[in-house]
C-alpha cells in the first residue's frame, strides 16, 4: 500500500511531544511490513538544509489568495531508510524557531496560513513525484486540512480518485481555532467554511473539519476513543464524534524499542534486564548524583518527565498550598526526580519547592538523556494525567521496571494494570478521581508495597518489563483501518 503521512512533528527532525515519536515509529514500522510510506512536514529553521537532498526546481503551492513558491527537500527517516521524509521549505512560514509558536507567541498568528501551506503542499509533492497514495494519513489539528482537501478538492482529480483519508487525533485538547477572517488563508472555496465543517461558534476549527471529512478517524488508545465521545472528554466535539462513531477506532501507540530498551540503551550508565537488575541500581545511584539527591539505594525515587501543562495533572501535584507534592516530600520517605518544561507558574513553583525540600530535585528543560536516566534509575513514575490519549512515558517506565503510578484514564488505563495486593498482580498503581488526596494516597500505597511487599514489587517489575509494547500489533490494526478507509472512501 502507498501511504502518505502529513504531520507538523516527526522525530528526530521536530518534536514537541509524543506525536513526533508516534508518527515516525508508525511510518517506519509500516515500511518494515512492506508498505511504501512517505512523510511530508515543514522544514523548520532548526532542520539543517545541508543534511537534506533538494528536489529539482521549485514547487508552486496554491494557498491563501494565490500561490507560494517553495523548495522541497528530502531525507530518509533515520532507522528506517525506506521511508522518505519530504520537507517543505518556505522561509517566511517555517524559517523560525518553534513548531506552533514560541514562549512569547505560543500560537503563531499565521498558523492557519502555515499549516494550509503544509496540506496543499503535500498534494503538490505527490503531483511532482507522480506518486499517488492509496492513503493520506493526517495527524492532529495542524494537518486537519488534508482530509478536507482530499474530499472536496483532490478526489475529483483522476490521480487522487482512489485515495482515501485517515485522520488521527493525538490530542483533542488542541483544535486549531482561529478567527473566521483567516478563512481566506486556507486557499479553498468559502462554501467549505460550513460545507467542510470548519465553522464552530463563529470561528474556524481545523480539527472539526478534519473529523468531518476524513474517511476513517483514529485515536491513540481504545479507552480514549470512548472518552472523546462523552461530554466530559469530548472538548465540545463529542457530538460530532458520536455521529461519526462508526468510523472511529482506538489503536494504542507502540514504543520505539530500538531507543527504549534497558538492555541496549546507550544513554544510561548501565544496562539491565528483568533477570539481572544490577544495572538498575547503578542507574539509581547515577540519577541521585546527577540530580543532587542524597545517595541512598534504599529510598524509593519517584520520577516525572513531561510537559508541565494542566493536561498532565500538574495543579494537583504542584499548585501552591493545593498540590500534594509538599506533603508527600515532607511526610514520606521518598525522593522525587523531575524533568519538564511548560507553564511558568509550575516551573517557578518547582524551583521554590527545591529550595525547601532536600528530597525533591528537578531540571527545568528538555533532555533525552536525562529522561532516559529518570526512567532507568527511578523506582516509580508518577503520571496523574487529567486526560491522556495514549501516553508514552508510562510504557517506557514499565519496560525499565519503573512502576507507574497513574490515573485510570485514556491510554494509561489501557497500558497499566493495577496492583492487586492479595495476589501481587499488576504493573502499576492506579487511582480514579484526580485530586491531590488521591495522588497522595496512591503514592503512599506504592511506598507501602515498596517497603513491605518487596516480593510483589519484584514480580510487578518482571511483569512490566516483559510487556509487548512493540509497534507490530498496532501497525496491523492501522492497515485494517486503511483498508476500511479505502472501502468507504472510494466507493
Ligand atoms: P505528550 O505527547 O502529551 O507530551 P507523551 O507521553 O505521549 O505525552 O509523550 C511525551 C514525549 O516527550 C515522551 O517521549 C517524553 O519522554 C518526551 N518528553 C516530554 N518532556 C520532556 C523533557 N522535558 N525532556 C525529555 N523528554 C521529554
Ligand atoms: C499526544 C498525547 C499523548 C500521546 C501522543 C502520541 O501528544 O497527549 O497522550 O501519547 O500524542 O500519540
Amino acid at each position: 500500500m502507498k501511504i502518505l503521512m502529513v504531520s507538523a512533528e516527526v522525530v528526530p527532525f521536530a518534536k514537541t511531544g509524543g506525536l513526533a515519536d508516534a508518527v515516525s515509529a508508525l511510518a517506519g514500522n509500516l515500511s518494515l511490513l512492506g508498505h511504501d510510506v512517505k512523510i511530508v512536514m515543514p522544514r523548520y529553521y532548526k532542520i539543517d538544509r545541508r543534511k537534506l537532498t533538494p528536489l529539482e526546481g521549485p514547487l508552486g503551492v496554491p494557498v491563501g489568495m494565490g500561490q507560494e513558491w517553495t523548495k522541497v527537500y528530502k531525507a530518509p527517516l533515520p532507522g528506517f531508510p525506506k521511508v522518505e521524509v519530504y520537507f517543505i521549505d518556505h522561509e517566511q512560514c517555517y524559517g523560525r524557531d518553534g513548531v506552533y509558536g514560541t514562549r512569547s507567541e505560543p500560537d503563531f498568528y499565521d498558523n492557519p496560513y502555515r499549516f494550509s501551506l503544509l496540506a496543499h503542499g503535500a498534494f503538490q509533492i505527490c503531483n511532482k513525484l507522480q506518486w499517488f497514495p492509496d492513503i493520506v494519513h493526517a495527524h492532529d489539528w495542524s494537518a486537519g486540512l488534508v482530509p478536507v482537501l482530499l474530499k472536496h478538492v483532490c478526489r475529483s482529480q483522476p490521480q487522487f480518485r482512489h485515495t482515501a483519508s485517515v485522520y488521527t487525533i493525538h490530542n483533542l485538547g488542541y483544535q486549531g481555532v482561529y478567527g473566521k477572517e483567516k478563512f481566506s488563508d486556507l486557499g479553498i472555496d468559502w462554501n467549505l467554511y460550513y460545507g467542510a465543517g470548519f465553522e464552530r461558534n463563529g470561528a474556524i476549527n481545523f480539527l472539526q473539519a478534519g473529523l468531518t471529512c476524513a474517511d476513517m478517524i483514529t485515536t491513540v488508545s481504545p479507552t480514549y476513543a470512548h472518552e472523546i465521545q462523552t461530554m466530559e472528554g469530548g472538548f465540545g466535539l463529542d457530538g460530532l464524534l458520536r455521529v461519526r462513531s462508526d468510523v472511529v477506532r482506538g489503536i494504542v501507540n507502540g514504543v520505539d524499542v530500538a531507543t527504549w530498551n534497558p538492555s541496549t540503551d546507550t544513554l544510561i550508565p548501565a544496562t539491565f534486564n528483568s533477570k539481572n537488575m544490577a544495572g538498575k541500581a547503578i542507574c539509581k545511584e547515577a540519577l541521585q548524583k546527577e540530580f543532587g539527591l542524597p545517595v541512598n539505594p534504599n529510598v524509593p525515587i519517584i520520577g516525572m518527565v513531561g510537559r508541565l501543562v494542566s493536561q498532565k495533572g500538574i495543579a494537583e501535584v504542584f499548585a501552591p498550598t493545593y498540590g500534594s507534592i509538599y506533603r508527600m516530600c515532607a511526610s514520606m520517605d521518598l525522593q522525587f526526580a523531575i524533568i519538564g518544561t511548560g507553564e511558568k507558574w509550575c516551573e517557578d513553583e518547582i524551583r521554590n519547592l527545591e529550595a525547601k525540600l532536600p528530597n525533591l530535585r528537578a531540571k527545568i528543560g528538555y533532555s533525552e538523556k536525562l529522561s532516559h536516566l529518570i526512567e532507568a534509575g527511578s523506582d516509580f513514575f508518577l503520571m496523574p494525567s487529567q486526560y491522556e490519549p495514549c501516553g508514552l512515558n508510562q510504557m517506557y517506565s514499565e519496560l525499565y521496571g519503573t512502576l507507574p503510578i497513574v490515573r485510570r484514564t485514556g491510554g494509561l488505563a489501557d497500558t497499566v494494570q493495577n496492583y492487586n495486593e492479595l495476589t501481587g498482580e499488576g504493573t502499576g498503581f492506579m487511582f480514579d478521581s484526580l485530586t491531590p488526596g488521591a495522588i497522595y494516597d496512591t503514592v503512599g500505597w506504592a511506598l507501602y508495597a515498596y517497603y513491605n511487599k518487596k516480593n510483589h514489587i519484584r514480580e510487578m517489575q518482571t511483569r512490566a518489563m516483559s510487556q509487548d509494547f512493540t509497534w507490530e500489533a498496532s501497525c496491523k490494526q492501522y492497515v485494517d483501518v486503511y483498508n476500511e478507509a479505502i472501502f468507504r472512501g472510494c466507493r
